[in-house]
């Protein structure tokens, strides 16, 4: 095969194929060797246990994206030789040989068994254009890639990397708002994940249009990917996140219930919306202020018609338990006497053509010029600027528009960005402007709303993101294909390193029906963010705009997400610490299924660890789920379920198929208006019988501030112990006073009728518990569409919670 390559020194078209060609020579460096070919130079470096990186550039200079990647290089021992024309890099996790007639790179597992392998085609180039070809292997199957459209496993697909504004974009269309190049290949048994740190327009083609590889390309810049191998997907995805950084714990409201809309104006509508949320008992936390909030859309401004004295609403807002997040769209109106603007353009702060004239295009205000983020000035005046909003009582940010948008869509290549003083043309900017938006925004919180956490919201991003910023999916259309499609793509970010992310609750663009909505709020009141919103001009689409059947659908899903509080901070947490997804799709723990991989079943997912989540349409009334393997319970009702197979699941629209998984342990409080709210004290603990044991970190905080980084937590393990069938709670740790005085612990799925505590023997209580509310009849005639499913006679015991280690036995 190598024979019949094009001489790689011919003088000929740049736009043809051009391999790395030979090895010429190389040498050892502390943490991996450089290598020069006949056409380029390549760099190895162990970067730490299990990451090797490979670059490779045609000039005398490697070119790395100084942004994403944020893990200082360990130091690991590794071996390097040179055996039979190829060169051998052996580290305890990993493996690398590099043959020296082509450059070709295998990976191997700390066994010699191939995990990945490059194409006889290699690494190449087409005049700029980079890319690596790799071997297809027998059932190779592709997940992640960030927020990408299509199925899970990505087999047979390619797609691009160019942050675009997409406004109602299709559930197969591509590209979309962020970028993230990083996926997993699934081999049987085994997995890996390549990270191609590249700001460039990439592509990732996973088998389309040809039968003979895979490969990653991008238009410019190095070929710079990090081969990750761990033995488990999980350990994969925390590798990456250890690697491009983890989510910052973000306040205790930012997982409450949130309400948007373009836009809710005057001041009067949104203390209505707010008063109405306390009157209808519908708990939530965030009111959004959307572009109608400002003059003439200009940032830094509030209209003063329609928003007179927000100080004044903020903090009314404030005192009925709301939190205001505003809009930071990037587009400053260049108006002569705006003050942003005059500072933007006499300090050189915006982005420019290579004539030094500021870019400008049009966007909400009319012509706009755009700060260019990738300048640490800018970013530093942004930050300065955020004041106007943080002295108002402004808590959180919603950076929008941030691919960078503007109308037409079109971006021309030559204009330029600083890139951290490399400056760059759009070409290799556009893909990590919106990260730096979000970056300085996040900066902005910290420093003008000192010891709390910020929340900023980004619909663009690139890898590393997370650690400014959650992310939503942009222009999301009114439909159930839609929902269904959201739920993929908040999965396929959790798998890229992005936990923190959800949809547009009833879909941005268009009208949901009365039971789409139902069912949306379900679903999203499992989903890491849970935020309702719709367009302008759209029908009113709060939870009590569809009528009172799906009111009370809405507020009995809204208060169980409340009650699930301390279950969910307690998962965002551990997410905060091993960058592992909190909505977690099942080719994750059941990466060798290969039922999960089915378009059927490809949407489910477990949340919060313990449920498994079957999304479904709102005009199924049964649908089939599978089920993998182990023991789970329907969690309505108790019903034990045998997992390894289909079932068929009623699922009327107010039961969204839901099972905890057996040997679970779940905390769940009393419902509660907003997040800050006091609870009654009672930290409820449901316990699943299983053969499995399993362990859940409890967490608490202060919910806002960063003193748990010193030491102002309250953190204990619950262990259930399949073995002996003992549930142990050890001591509680940190200095934080817990908000619970009380546990109460239900016992799902066990016989006894007594247990063990310390050395004394103690009948359980038992009586009807349901985890939702029961619905009102509506209809005079009877009406059984909403059975009111609960669990009858659930044994539970109320004790007191001490600080001191407690052991409960005598379970089966
Ligand atoms: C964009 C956003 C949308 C927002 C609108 C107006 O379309 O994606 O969420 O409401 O702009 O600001």
């Amino acid at each position: 095969m190598t024979h019949n390559l094009p001489d790689s020194n011919r003088k000929t078209s740049s736009s043809r194929y051009l391999p790395i060609g030979r090895i010429e020579n190389w040498k050892k460096t502390a943490d991996g060797f450089l290598a020069s070919s006949e056409v380029a130079q390549l760099q190895i470096t162990v970067v730490r246990g299990g990451i090797i990186r490979v670059q490779a550039s045609r000039n005398t200079f490697f070119d790395p994206n100084p942004y994403s990647v944020v893990a200082p290089a360990e130091s690991v021992d590794f071996s390097l030789e040179e055996i039979e024309d190829a060169i051998h890099l052996k580290t305890a996790e990993i493996q690398l040989q590099m043959e020296l007639v082509n450059g070709i790179c295998s990976f191997f597992d700390s066994t010699g068994s191939l995990l990945n392998k490059d194409d006889a085609l290699g690494i190449s180039w087409i005049g700029t254009e980079v890319t690596c070809y790799k071997e297809l292997q027998a059932n190779e199957k592709f997940i992640g890639l960030g927020e990408k459209t299509g199925n899970l496993n990505r087999s047979g697909r390619a797609y691009t990397n160019w942050n675009t504004d997409y406004f109602g974009y299709g559930i197969n269309d591509d590209p979309l708002y962020a970028s993230i190049p990083f996926y997993i290949g699934l081999l049987e048994e085994k997995a890996y994940g390549i990270y191609f740190d590249n700001t460039h327009k990439s592509v990732f083609n996973f088998g389309a249009s040809t039968d003979r590889f895979s490969y990653f390309n991008a238009e410019d810049g190095d070929l710079d990917y990090y081969f990750i191998h761990q033995p488990t997907v999980a350990g994969i995805i925390s590798s990456y996140a250890d690697l491009t950084g983890k989510m910052k714990m973000p306040p205790k409201w930012a997982l409450g219930y949130q309400q948007c809309r373009y836009s809710y104006y005057p001041d009067r509508e949104v203390l209505t919306l707010a008063n109405t949320f306390r009157d209808k008992n519908m708990p939530a936390d965030v009111i959004y202020l959307d572009i109608h909030h400002m003059e003439e859309y200009k940032v830094f401004t509030f209209d003063g018609e329609k928003f007179a004295d927000p100080k004044g609403l903020i903090s009314r807002l404030k005192e009925k338990g709301f939190r205001v997040i505003v809009i930071l769209d990037p587009g400053i109106k260049t108006e002569d006497g705006y003050i942003p603007y005059e500072e933007g353009k006499s300090q050189g702060l915006f982005v420019k053509y290579p004539d030094t004239q500021d870019y400008v295009a049009q966007v909400w205000p009319g012509y706009c010029a755009f700060p260019d983020f990738t300048n640490p000035a800018t970013r530093k005046w942004w930050m300065e600027k955020m004041e106007f909003y943080t002295e108002a009582g402004v808590d959180g940010f919603w950076t929008d528009m941030n691919e960078p948008a503007s109308w037409g869509q079109f971006t021309p290549n030559l204009i330029e960005f600083d890139y951290d003083g490399n400056t760059s043309s759009h070409r290799k900017a556009r893909n990590i402007y919106g990260m730096q938006m979000a970056k300085s925004t996040h900066e902005g919180s910290l420093k003008n709303l000192p010891n709390q956490r910020p929340f900023v919201l980004t619909r663009s991003g690139f890898a590393g993101v997370q650690r400014f910023a959650a992310l939503w999916t942009g222009d999301n259309v009114s439909t159930e294909e839609h929902m269904l499609a959201g739920v993929r793509l908040v999965n396929s970010l959790g798998l890229s390193g992005i936990p923190f992310s959800g949809y547009d609750l009833g879909g941005f663009a268009g009208e949901a029906t009365q039971s789409l909505y139902a069912r949306w709020m379900s679903i999203a009141a499992f989903s890491p963010l849970f935020r309702a919103h719709t367009m302008i001009n759209s029908n009113d689409a709060e939870p009590w705009a569809f009528g009172e059947e799906v009111e009370e659908i809405s507020r009995t899903y809204m208060n169980l997400r409340y009650k699930l509080l301390p279950t969910l901070y307690s998962s965002f947490r551990k997410s905060s610490q091993t960058g592992l997804p909190i909505a977690a799709s099942l080719a994750i723990a059941y990466s060798n299924d290969p039922l999960v991989f089915l378009p059927a079943y490809q949407n489910q997912y477990l949340f919060c660890d313990s449920f498994l989540i079957a999304p479904v349409e709102s005009f199924k009334e049964i649908m089939k789920v599978y089920l993998p393997e182990g023991d789970w319970y329907y969690f309505f009702t108790d019903q034990p379920l045998k997992g390894g197979k289909v079932i068929y699941q009623d699922c009327p629209l107010n039961n969204l198929p839901v099972y905890v998984k057996a040997g679970s342990i779940l905390a769940l409080q009393n419902t509660v208006p907003h997040t800050a709210a006091e609870n009654d004290g009672i930290l409820s603990i449901h316990l699943y019988a299983g053969n499995e044991g399993s362990e859940y970190i409890h967490y608490e905080d202060d919910g806002l501030s960063f003193d748990f980084e010193s030491g102002e937590y309250y953190e204990r393990i619950f262990r259930f112990s399949a073995s002996d069938q003992k549930l142990s709670i050890n001591e509680a740790t940190g200095n934080f006073s817990s908000q619970f005085d009380k546990l109460r612990i239900y016992f799902h799925g066990f016989t006894t009728d007594t247990i063990i505590l310390g050395d004394e023997n103690i009948s359980l209580e038992q009586k009807s518990f349901a985890f939702l509310d029961k619905l009102t009849e509506f209809d005079p005639l009877p009406d059984l569409n909403y059975p009111h499913l609960s669990i009858p006679k659930l044994k539970y015991l109320d004790i007191k919670l001490q600080s001191e280690k407690m052991e409960i036995a005598g379970l089966f």
